[in-house]
């Protein structure tokens, strides 16, 4: 048997979608983004929702958005993917790397507190693998330091924690619609805020500065736009926002999916000693990832003997701050960061999406039990 890394499940509905927006007038940013920004915001229980080309693009965004720049200082976990930290230095300011809970993988509050200095400007928690980062302690903490919280909610469409949605307790959560999440159109993203002039900046960001969208100059009769900030060219486009809209209507559906074939490979693994990261009380993960913690100097054997049974994985993530890059810049040693540096060293992603079938998922669960045994 061979079990693909992933497969999207993307099916009529999308076609069907596409196909209607690409007959329509408006290929770029119109009806169909404004439908899905409608829709996406609902989902969430948040006001406003902006389309965007990417979550990279909705973090830049947001920081761009607060005037984030150079001596600014914003905290960011280690155990991530690399665009939760490059959009700190894109905007001239400094990403400082902390360390993440032993158990989740996910920020630690406790690391936040320590790295608060005069120069915070804001916190971007990472809602690892779908399970939330503790919105409600980040949030009280935010406040009191006056600092902006920005949600990277690239895996966490679907979660929940402490009666809290991403979005719902910050100044703006970002999303991702790239070819492997749990909603996809290849690539895509959004910010959600409940701040109307959050929201307004924002808009105002995607689209080069510009006074007036194409849908809005389209309208009557032509009107003059005016150019009032120097902005980016980030908006979603209506192929795009077409292909996410059938996808609200099945994302729960698909949600019981990864639920249904997380809580096998948890049973399975918990009989053969293999750790995981857990989900803690009080929160539903958006399961939008499955990784294994391999024995410490085991986990790239491991990658190498599943690969030779046809099971596709990958690795999410190795700690950021020792990668070249971010390791020459700031100077990090090895230990620096042992939770992030420990988990980067263990973690092993295994296919974990809707189509997978019942005789799939018990080939992977299998083939890492033999593949941890050897
Ligand atoms: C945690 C995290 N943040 C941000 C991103 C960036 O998302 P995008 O590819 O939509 O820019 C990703 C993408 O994989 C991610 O996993």
């Amino acid at each position: 048997m061979k079990v693909e890394f992933y497969r999207h499940h993307l099916g009529p509905a999308e076609f069907a979608a596409v196909q209607e927006a690409m007959t329509s007038a408006f290929l770029t940013t119109g009806p169909k983004t404004t439908e899905f920004e409608k829709r996406f915001g609902e989902f969430l229980g948040v006001k406003h929702a902006v389309g965007l080309t990417s979550c990279t693009a909705g973090l830049f965004l947001a920081l761009k958005a607060l005037g984030i720049k150079e001596g600014d200082e914003v905290i960011v976990p280690a155990m991530t993917f690399i665009a939760s930290a490059n959009v700190v230095l894109q905007c001239g300011a400094t990403p400082i790397l902390i360390d993440v809970e032993a158990d989740t993988g996910v920020i630690d509050v406790e690391c936040v507190k320590k790295a608060l200095s005069r120069r915070t400007r804001a916190i971007i928690p990472v809602h690892l693998y779908g399970l939330m980062a503790d919105m409600r302690a980040l949030h009280a903490l935010a406040e009191s330091h006056r600092v902006a919280l920005i949600e990277d909610a690239a895996h966490a469409v679907e979660s929940e924690r402490d009666g809290l949605k991403p979005g719902q307790a910050s100044t703006a959560a970002a999303f991702s619609f790239y070819a492997t999440k749990n909603i996809a159109c290849g690539e895509g993203g959004a910010l959600v805020t409940h701040s109307a002039d959050f929201n307004d900046k924002v808009r105002l960001l995607r689209q080069h500065g510009m006074s007036k969208s194409a849908a809005e100059r389209y309208h009557g009769k032509y009107q003059h736009w005016d150019m009032l900030e120097l902005g980016y060219k980030y908006n979603m486009f209506d192929i795009q926002a077409a292909m996410l809209l059938p996808q609200m209507r099945t994302i729960e559906a698909n949600l019981k999916r990864r639920e249904q074939i997380s809580a096998y490979y948890e049973t399975e693994f918990r009989k053969a000693g293999i750790a995981f990261p857990v989900v803690r009380a009080g929160a539903r993960s958006a399961r939008h990832m499955f990784t294994i913690w391999a024995p410490l100097g085991k986990r790239d054997s491991m990658l190498q003997s599943l690969q030779e049974m046809q099971v596709g994985v990958a690795v999410n993530y190795r700690a950021i701050h020792l990668l070249t890059y971010y390791r020459e810049k700031f100077g990090f040693k090895p230990g620096a960061l042992p939770n992030a540096e420990r988990i980067g060293e263990r973690t092993l992603t295994i296919p974990l999406y809707p189509r997978l079938t019942d005789a799939e998922v018990e080939y992977v669960a299998k083939s890492v039990v033999a593949a941890h045994a050897k």
